[in-house]
Order: C-alpha cells, then structure tokens, then sequence
C-alpha cells in the first residue's frame, strides 16, 4: 500500500468514558470496564481510540472541566490503571489518543483558585480578567452555551472570561507561562506513551485583544426564538450568519494558527504522534504540515439527511480546499451530537441506513471517526424528567425556556432534549440484562439506560446475531482492513446526478487497486451501467446476497439499500 501513517489508515472509534463500561459497578464507567472491554475492541476491528477526557473533574461539563491536567478522575481510576489500559491497548495494536482542553479549566483547577484569589497573585494573569463597564460587565459578548461571557468576581471587583460554563473560565494563551505549563502536560501523556491528542474547542482558544462589542442585531435569546420559529433553510441559512456575528470576535482568532505550529512542533519531538482537531475550518491544517494533522469533516454532517447529492457536493468542495498533503477526516456522530441511528434515519428503513452510513466513513477518503454505541445502533434517549439531565447545555436550555420564554414545562423539557446532549450519552447497552448489563441491577447508572436493550440494541445480542449491525460494522472494518483502495485511494466521483445512490471510485495506483463503490440510500433497485475501461468487477463486499462473484459493469444490478463494493478488473 502506498506509504502512509498509522492514522492514516486507522478507524478511530470514540470512548466516552463515562458510558462506555463500568467496571467496578457503581454507575459510572472507568478504566476497568474500559480494559475489560479491550479484546471486543480489537475484535469489532478498530485501529485506534479516542478518549474523551478522564482527568479529575467535576463534571460541570461532563470532563471538558479539567481540574488537573496530568491525573486521571479518581471515579475511573488511577494512574496505573490508565497505564493498563494503554498497555493493553498497544498490546493489541490499539493506538489511544487522549482529549486536550485548552481553552479553559475547571473553576476548581488550582490554577484559578489562585488567579481568582487576588489581582496581584502571580497566576492572575494566567486567565483573562477586566474591569467592568458602565456597571456591567468589560463588553457584549456571550458565552457559547447562553448567558454573558463575563462572570462578576466580588472577591477582587473584576470580571473573568468564559466562553463556555462560567465554570470553565478560559485561559489567556498570550502569557507565557500558560503555555508552558500546557506543553508540559501534553509532554506528561507523551512520555507514557499516547499516540495524540484530540483538541477541544480549538476555534475558541483566543478572543479580540481590543474585545471589541459584537455588532449583531439579535440578542442572544431572540437569536433561539428565531431559530426555533426558522421555517425554511433560507432563514436558517440568515441566522447562522447572524450567530457567526455575535461570535466574530470571541472565535477564529489569528493567532491560534502560530499556537498550532508551537503545538505540533511539541508533537514533533516525539514519532510518530498526531493532532485532530475539534473544527471543521480547513485552516487548521496548515500548509498541510505545519498545524494538525487533521480536522473534521464536520459539514458533511450539517444536514437532516444524507442524501448522495449532499456528499457528493460536500466531497467536491471539501477535497477540493484541502492543501497539498492533508488528510480528510470524517465522522458522523460524537457526544456533542444526536445519534447517526436517530439522526440520519427515516424511521422505516433506519438499519439498512445505518449500514449504509456506516459503508459511507469507511469508503470515502479519509480517516473515519467512530462515536461508541454506534456499532449497535443506539439511539438518542428523550429523557423524562429535568432531574435526569447530567448536561448542564440542556439544564441550561430548559430554564431559559421557561424564565425567559415562558415556555410551558413540557415543551421547555421537549427543547432541552433536542438541545442537550445526554440523550447521546446513555451508558453502552452490553446485554439483554437489567441496566442493558452496563452495571450490576439495582444500581443507579450515571444517566439512565435506554430501555431498548431489551429490543436487541446490545452488544451481545447481536454478537450471537450473524444479521445483527454490529456483525455488519465488524465484517466491513475487515474489508476496509483488507482493500488497499478503500484506504489509500483517490476519490472518483461518478454518475454525478444520480438521486438515488453515490457511486464513485477509490483508485490506489501504488497498489494497482481500483474499487467501485455503490451505497443506493433509496428503496429502489436499479441497474447501473458504468462507462469504464474495464468491463467486469470482482466481489469485494456487499451487504445483500449476489450470484457470483463477479459482475458485468455495464448493467451492474444494485437492490434497494445495498451497499457494493467492487474491484475492478485490470484497473479503471
Ligand atoms: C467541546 C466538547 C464539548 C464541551 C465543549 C467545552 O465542544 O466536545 O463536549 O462541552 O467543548 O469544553
């Protein structure tokens, strides 16, 4: 195969630690579920794993609240446990990277117990602190999740910076000492041996020196009535510029570019590591080689359905900006964002389209990021009750809905679930067992468990099920594994109209090696007929029954919901 990186050919799948295995059975996951849990990893056939993070935290953000940057959350173990779990996963061929949060700490890091105890105290300056305006707060700007960016400190009369929670105050990147402090944490987990880092947040990481006030006409809170009342893509198109307004000078900063170079060269010192970022901005890569190795493919997710049409355009204009040398990288669901299953199904044909979502991330071009959970089709869990919400954006979302809405309960309770993100952090549903067999019965899980584990939606189940969806993510990571073209190859677009399915190449000239893939994302057969230089393909991989293994390209017949997957013969 053409010479590329580990994680360039890996398929990353992501633990949320919380949810993923309880091994000690108390509600929570951590680090013995996780270790436990190694051999099904290596057996579902992923390459490598991200973590999201499991420093001591607590909690206000679900962990994106770090209060000690080299330790591990008491809750799901030690030190040597995460050692453990690392050896066992490099045993195995896993590699693991770890999530990094530098915008902001928790506000019980003992770094901002001491900035926040005195305006002479040497770490002061280690967050962003201002006088008050007017007798409010240094300028206009709100906080991502609601509310003001600005949180009043009586303790010393000024105000502290916080793009997210105001628990999550944010940290002034242009001192120094800050970075310093950080690379030596980064230094800390490579030295133990992490394969990378995952970057939080990374467009929010600096803010306009001069914290010049945001010219946009909507507040914030007329922005949310307009979006819930936004009838047509248009308007929602109108208010997602007028959202990029409120944020233009709290986001995308300049500056952050030079602080991805400082970064990778850090990363640099070491072989063989990398850096994905959490942003779809093409600029992160750099000029290819200087900044992260990669950054989401995140519009591609930015739709209600995924038609062929949509990725199609996505494909071309996303390959289309990448500099010279960068790779893409794709994903469709995280624990930001409603379930693949949920989101991107119709209801009536939601498992066929699951396969053929999942075919899509490993066909197109890219390093496919997988969310846990997924492989067995979990799906987005309504929670029924305020007290059950563990996602304060959704605690948050509610309130706002009734105290400043006046919305009734119900449908404040409607919008926080639409809103927050628990309804994608329900423990892994391991059996067909009380509590889905994530913790022993009786204990109360962390957030509760989707009852549909007792419908098939569970690990083993559908092991013992050669039909099941986890049996079809387990034989197409093998096919991927095993098909140089899927991996390396260049992107062909083909039958570029077509409404019904996605066609197109993956050609690895290296190896020789040209696929056809076809993912029909409709209930429709059709016959396909393709005008290539070879006639034939060989069977590499499809998930309905075909005679044969080989089929005529010029009248390729594709069933309702098949994903196909063919080699050309000779080449294209
Ligand atoms: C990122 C995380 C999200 C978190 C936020 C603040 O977007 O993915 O979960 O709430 O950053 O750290």
């Amino acid at each position: 195969m053409t010479e590329l990186k580990w994680w360039q050919k890996a398929v990353f799948y992501q633990i949320y630690p919380r949810s993923f295995a309880d091994g000690n059975g108390d509600g929570v996951g951590d680090f013995y579920g996780m270790i436990d849990r190694l051999d099904y990893l290596q057996d579902l056939g992923i390459d490598a794993l991200w973590l999201s993070p499991h420093y001591p935290s607590p909690q206000y953000d679900c962990g994106y609240d770090v209060a000690d940057y080299i330790a591990v959350n008491p809750e799901y173990g030690t030190l040597a446990d995460f050692k453990r779990f690392l050896e066992g996963a490099h045993r195995r061929g896993i590699r693991v990277i770890l999530d990094l949060v530098l915008n902001h700490t928790s506000d019980q890091h003992p770094w901002f117990i001491e900035s926040r105890s005195s305006r002479d105290n040497p770490k002061r300056d280690w967050y962003i602190w201002r006088d008050g305006k007017d007798g409010g707060p240094p300028n206009n700007w709100y906080s991502g999740f609601g509310g003001s960016a600005w949180e009043y400190d009586p303790t010393t009369d000024q105000y502290y910076y916080h793009y997210f929670f105001k628990q999550q105050p944010d940290l002034n990147w242009r001192n120094p000492e800050v970075k310093q402090a950080m690379w030596d944490a980064v230094r800390f987990w490579l030295d133990l041996g992490v394969d990378g880092f995952r970057l939080d947040a990374v467009g929010t990481i600096f803010e306009d020196p001069a914290l010049r006030d945001h010219t946009a006409r909507l507040s914030q809170l007329e922005l949310y009535h307009a979006l819930r009342a936004a009838s047509s893509e248009e308007d929602l198109a109108r208010l997602i510029e007028e959202r990029k307004a409120m944020f233009r000078y709290q986001v995308e900063q300049p500056e952050v570019h030079e602080l991805m170079q400082e970064l990778r060269a850090v990363i640099d010192e070491y072989p063989d590591r990398m850096l994905v970022g959490e942003t779809g901005e093409i600029a992160y890569y750099g000029d290819g080689h200087n900044e992260l190795h990669l950054a989401f493919n995140f519009p591609l997710m930015k739709t209600e359905r995924l038609t062929p049409a949509w990725v199609r355009a996505n494909q071309q204009e996303r390959l289309s900006a990448l500099p010279p040398g960068a790779w893409p990288c794709n994903t469709l669901g995280n624990h930001d964002s409603p379930r693949v299953y949920s989101r991107y199904g119709d209801g009536q044909n939601d498992d066929a389209l699951a396969r053929l979502h999942l075919a899509l991330m490993l066909t197109l071009r890219g390093t496919p990021f997988l969310y846990n959970g997924e492989e067995i089709g979990m799906t987005d869990l309504e929670l029924a009750d305020i007290s059950q919400f563990r996602d304060n954006v959704g605690v948050w979302v509610y309130h706002t809905a009734i105290n400043e809405l006046g919305l009734p309960p119900a449908e404040a309770l409607a919008y926080a679930n639409r809103f927050g993100r628990d309804k994608c952090r329900t423990p892994i549903q391991w059996a067909n067992a009380p509590n889905g067999g994530f913790s022993p019965a009786g204990v109360q899980t962390w957030l509760p468990v989707n009852p549909n584990y007792a419908q098939g939606v569970n690990v083993a189940d559908q092991l013992d099920d050669p039909d099941s969806l986890l049996n079809f993510y387990r034989r197409m990571l093998r096919v991927r594994k095993q098909t140089p073209a899927l991996i390396a190859g260049d992107y062909t677009v083909l039958h570029e109209d077509a409404e019904d399915y996605l066609a197109f190449l993956r050609s690895d000239e290296a190896d020789g090696q040209t696929c056809l893939v076809v993912l029909n994302m409709s209930d429709r057969a059709h016959t396909l007929s393709f005008d290539l230089d070879a006639h034939r393909a060989r069977l590499v991989f499809s998930s309905h029954t075909r005679r044969g293994d080989g089929d005529d390209l010029s009248q390729l017949q594709i069933a309702p919901f098949e994903v196909y997957i063919g080699e050309i013969e000779g080449g294209a």
